[in-house]
């Protein structure tokens, strides 16, 4: 099936099949390999996207159902090449090691600041409860996130 979205502020389309995810045609058919595939059950949030302003796991949307929506990728959060405040602060504050959780935390925290610009300690670490990291012990993205607000 033929479907239609705005992907970054861009119309775009895809054939996808019934049951396949957003995140794979974000990846697979559009060229947008940012939004990373771990668990594919909405488990890590390596493939946290906003889907008309709503952070969603990309894993766990249908792409039918993105269809005529609009979805802001990783990517999105830099289109000119110039890194946002929190991937700016993500790389001050050495809060990447692998990097594979990055994408989805980057999403989520730009997500947070939006909504709210002065998070607390325990708002920080509630939007991003979703988000799993292996590497980092996580006090170095809680200070990103932090440095990011305050920037
Ligand atoms: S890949 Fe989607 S939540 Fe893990
Ligand atoms: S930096 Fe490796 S999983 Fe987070």
């Amino acid at each position: 099936m033929k479907i239609a979205l705005d992907v970054n502020g861009t119309r775009r389309e895809a054939d996808v099949w019934a049951g396949e995810s957003l995140l794979f045609a974000l990846r697979e058919r559009l060229g947008l390999p940012g939004s990373k595939n771990a668990c594919e059950q909405g488990e890590c949030g390596s493939c946290s996207v906003l889907l008309d302003g709503t952070l969603v796991c990309a894993c766990l949307v249908l792409a039918a159902q993105a269809d005529g929506h609009e979805v802001v990728t990783v990517e999105g959060l830099a289109p000119d090449g110039a890194l946002n405040p929190v991937q700016e602060a993500f790389v001050r504050t050495g809060a990447v090691q692998c990097g594979f959780c990055t994408p989805g935390l980057v999403v989520a925290a730009t997500d947070l600041l939006a909504q709210t610009p002065s998070p607390s300690e325990d708002e920080i670490r509630e939007a991003l409860s979703g988000n799993l990291c292996r590497c980092t012990g996580y006090q170095k993205i809680f200070e990103a996130v932090r440095a990011a607000a305050t920037a």
